[in-house]
C-alpha cells in the first residue's frame, strides 16, 4: 500500500484500484499452470496476536512470518489457503484485533499471492469477531475468501472456489475447492449473566451442509459432470479420531500414513476440552454426540471429492483413506483421503518442527482421483511425501521423523 500513498494516491482512489486489479496485474481466476499442474499451500494455526504485551508474543509472530517466507521460497503454490487459527482471540484487544491479518498476509502480498481461508475456533473471542477478519482480508483483491452462507449460525468462512484450464476462457472448471467453517471459540461481545465468554458451536452447522448439498447439485447441473473437488475445513471429522483409536495394526501407522501422531486422541468437531464448568477447569465445553454427522454424510455424499484437509491438533500431521466402518461410527467410507497439514506457527501449542503441507494436483492425476501431497519444513526438507491414490494406505513409505 505504501508505494499508492507515495504516488500521491488518496484512500478512495486506493480502493478503486484494488477493486480493479486487472489492470495492475492481479488476475483472480485460478487456473492450472501451462504444465497441467496446480499447488496449492496450506499455512494452518498461525495463531498470530499472542501475549502482544510482552516481548515473546509480537517475536513469535515475527517467527511465523519468517516460516511463511522460508516456505514460499522453496514453493511455488498457485494458492494458499490458510486453514483456521489465523490470531489468538483470546489475547487480542477489540480496538485492532482483526488488523493481525495484515500481518499475515504480508509473505503472500509480497509474492502477489492469491489466498483462502477458513477460519478455526481462536478466531472467535469476546474481542475478536471472524466478520471483521473477513472484512480486513478482503480489503486486498488477492483474498479469494467469502461467506456464501449468510445464516448467522453457520460461522463465516463457507463458500467454493473454481480452478479452471491454463487458457482459454473461464467456463468449465477442472477442479473445486471448498472451504467449510467449523466455528467453535466463544461469540464476539456476548457475555452470560455471570461475565464468562459465550462459547459458540464447534462443528459445521446443518445450515452449511445443506447449502453444500444444494450447491454441489446445483455446479452438477451447471456444468453436466461432478468435477473432481478437495476440501478445506479447520477442525477434524470424527472419522479421524475414530481410525486414530483403531486397534490391531490399523490405526495410524508411521510406514502408511506416515506422519507425527502425537495429539493422541486428537480433539474432533463436536468436543472442546476444558473449562466447561465453573468448578472443574477439565471439564469439557463440548462433549462428542455426533454432530458432525451430517457434514461426514455430505462428504460421503459427494462424488469426485478427492480429499479434505484439517488443522486444529497441531501434533498430527497424517492422511488416511476412510474406506472401512470404523469402530463406533455407522457411516462406512468410501475411499475418501482426511489429512491433516503442519502447525505453521510459532503460536499456539507445540513445538514440532513447523511447514506447511503442498497439495498438488495435476490434470493427468485427476483422472485417476489421485492428489500428491508433501509437508515442506520450515528449514527446508520434505517430509511425508505420499500420493492419495487408490492405493493409499497400502503402499509403503519412508516413516517420518517425531520432531
Ligand atoms: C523464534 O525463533 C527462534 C529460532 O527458531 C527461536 O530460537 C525462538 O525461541 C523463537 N521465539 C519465539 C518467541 O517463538
Ligand atoms: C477487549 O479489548 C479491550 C480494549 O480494546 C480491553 O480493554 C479488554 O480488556 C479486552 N477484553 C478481553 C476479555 O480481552
Ligand atoms: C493492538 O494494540 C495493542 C495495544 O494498544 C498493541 O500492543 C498491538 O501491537 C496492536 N496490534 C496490532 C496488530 O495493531
Ligand atoms: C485385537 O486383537 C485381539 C487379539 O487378536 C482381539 O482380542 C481384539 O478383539 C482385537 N481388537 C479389535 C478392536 O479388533
Ligand atoms: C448407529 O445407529 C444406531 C441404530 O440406528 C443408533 O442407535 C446409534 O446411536 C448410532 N450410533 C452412532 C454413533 O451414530
Ligand atoms: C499410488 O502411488 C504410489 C506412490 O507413487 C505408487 O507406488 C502406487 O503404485 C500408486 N497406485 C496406483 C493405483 O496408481
Amino acid at each position: 500500500m505504501r508505494f499508492l500513498q507515495a504516488a500521491g494516491l488518496s484512500w478512495a482512489t486506493v480502493n478503486t484500484v484494488l477493486a480493479a486489479p486487472a489492470k495492475y496485474g492481479l488476475d483472480r481466476t485460478l487456473r492450472f499452470k501451462n504444465d497441467g499442474t496446480f499447488q496449492l499451500a496450506v499455512f494452518e494455526d498461525l495463531h498470530y496476536g499472542e501475549a502482544e504485551d510482552l516481548v515473546w508474543g509480537p517475536q513469535q509472530d515475527v517467527n511465523s512470518t519468517r516460516v511463511m517466507n522460508s516456505i514460499l521460497d522453496n514453493e511455488t503454490p498457485q494458492l494458499v489457503v490458510l486453514n483456521g487459527d489465523l490470531i489468538t482471540g483470546e489475547n487480542t484487544y477489540k480496538h485492532n484485533s482483526s488488523h493481525y491479518v495484515d500481518e499475515i498476509v504480508q509473505p503472500l502480498l509480497d509474492r502477489n499471492l492469491l489466498w483462502a481461508s477458513t477460519y478455526g475456533n481462536h478466531d472467535s473471542d469476546f474481542n475478536l469477531s471472524r466478520h471483521d477478519i473477513l472484512k480486513r482480508e478482503q480489503k486486498w483483491s488477492n483474498a479469494l475468501t467469502r461467506q456464501d452462507v449468510s445464516t448467522s449460525s453457520s460461522g463465516v468462512s463457507n463458500y467454493w472456489l473454481p480452478v479452471y484450464p491454463s487458457s482459454g476462457p473461464a467456463k468449465t472448471p477442472e477442479l473445486l475447492l471448498w472451504f467449510f467453517d467449523s466455528r467453535g471459540g466463544n461469540y464476539y461481545q456476548q457475555t452470560t449473566v455471570s461475565g464468562t465468554s459465550v462459547a459458540q458451536p464447534n462443528w459445521v452447522s446443518q445450515s452449511a451442509v445443506d447449502w453444500f448439498t444444494s450447491t454441489r447439485t446445483h455446479l452438477c447441473t451447471k456444468y453436466g459432470r461432478d468435477i473432481p473437488s478437495l476440501a478445506f475445513v479447520h477442525i477434524p471429522v470424527n472419522a479421524m479420531l475414530a481410525f486414530q483409536q483403531s486397534q490391531n495394526d490399523t490405526g495410524v501407522r508411521p510406514h502408511y500414513e506416515p506422519g507425527i501422531n502425537d495429539d493422541d486422541p486428537l480433539a474432533q468437531q463436536g468436543y472442546t476440552a476444558g473449562q466447561g464448568s465453573a468448578t472443574n477447569d477439565d471439564d469439557p465445553v463440548y462433549t462428542y454426540d455426533g454432530e458432525d454427522i451430517p457434514f461426514m454424510q455430505a462428504l460421503l455424499d459427494t462424488p469426485n471429492l478427492m480429499a479434505v484437509f484439517s488443522g486444529h491438533d497441531h501434533g498430527d500431521d497424517w492422511c488416511f483413506k476412510w474406506d472401512t466402518k470404523l469402530p463406533g461410527m455407522n457411516l462406512t467410507g468410501n475411499g475418501l483421503d482426511l489429512c491433516f497439514g503442519r502447525h505453521t506457527g510459532y503460536g499456539g501449542y507445540g513445538s514440532w518442527e513447523r511447514g506447511s503441507r503442498q497439495i498438488l494436483v495435476t490434470k493427468e492425476m485427476l483422472k485417476r482421483k489421485a492428489v500428491e501431497t508433501w509437508v515442506r519444513l520450515e528449514g527446508g526438507a520434505v517430509s511425508g511425501n505420499v500420493v492419495l491414490n487408490g492405493t493409499y494406505g497400502k503402499d509403503w513409505y519412508p516413516a517420518v521423523p517425531d520432531a
